[in-house]
């Protein structure tokens, strides 16, 4: 059984007070079970996020990391800051990064192995967009992905998530339905032996539009070990509700 994760990517929003709000009901209301919670807000929030949790098996982590330790390197924030924070989760390769910003399977390589240097638990996230799905190059793509991004990377010291995002389901309100996810699921389980060495415990997460409604039916795939949450994490209801749903799976099964 792989460890469960609820991960919360809050992209470019939420203000310092919608963070207080939010860090509020958690400290009243979360009760553990089993679950790991991961909260990523902007970076400029999490000093102050991190000054308000009163409970210490939450997590805090980052959107990204620089791919470089230190230098020239105007808006990017390394690996080391973070760990001035004390934030030792981060997202890697979101879809968003890779379409808006040009991240590229090598960069996401070169970050990996920075978040890994500074013992940085690093979130990757993969994903096909629509046109490849249709093409029937979903396998090749993430086969790829995880290849490149993997390649020479030594995840023993380290707690690895893969995420697997599907970029037609992100911020659609359509969740992939749950025979795609469990066919793809299966398949990056199957291909992850041959690309990382002791890949038994990498955890795979599954993102796009999950919700309060339908993620007790995701949970409940074989081979889906948790969620990364983009716009229904950006409520305290919904976010506890599904973290919540989780619990009772873990319950069960753990
Ligand atoms: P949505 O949950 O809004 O579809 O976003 C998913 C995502 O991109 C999380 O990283």
């Amino acid at each position: 059984m792989n460890k469960k994760y609820c991960v919360a990517n809050w992209k470019m929003n939420q203000s310092l007070e919608d963070c207080d709000i939010f860090i509020d009901k958690l400290n009243s209301e979360l009760i553990h079970n089993g679950v790991e919670m991961i909260i990523c807000p902007s970076f400029v929030h999490l000093t102050q996020m991190q000054k308000s949790l009163n409970d210490l098996q939450i997590k805090l982590g980052a959107q990204t990391i620089s791919e470089y330790s230190n230098g020239a390197y105007t808006g990017e924030t390394s690996a080391e800051m973070l760990n001035d924070l004390n934030i030792n989760w981060t997202i890697i390769g979101h879809s968003e990064r890779r379409q808006l910003f040009d991240e590229t399977n090598d960069d996401i390589n070169n970050k990996l192995k920075v978040s890994i240097s500074k013992k940085i638990n690093p979130i990757l996230c993969i994903g096909e967009t629509l046109t490849e799905r249709k093409n029937r190059k979903t396998l090749e793509v993430l086969k790829r992905q995880i290849q490149v991004a993997c390649d020479s990377i030594d995840f023993s010291n380290v707690e690895f998530v893969i995420a697997y995002e599907p970029v037609w389901a992100i911020g659609t309100g359509e969740a992939a339905d749950l025979e795609t996810i469990s066919e793809t699921h299966e398949q990056i389980r199957s291909i992850l032996p041959e690309l990382i060495a002791s890949s038994n415990h990498i955890s795979i997460l599954y993102g796009g539009s999950v919700n309060p409604g339908n993620c007790k039916n995701i949970i409940n795939i074989d081979n889906v070990d948790g969620f990364l949450i983009g716009g229904a994490s950006l409520d305290p209801q919904k976010f506890l509700s599904i973290y919540t749903q989780m619990n009772e799976i873990g319950v069960e099964s753990i």
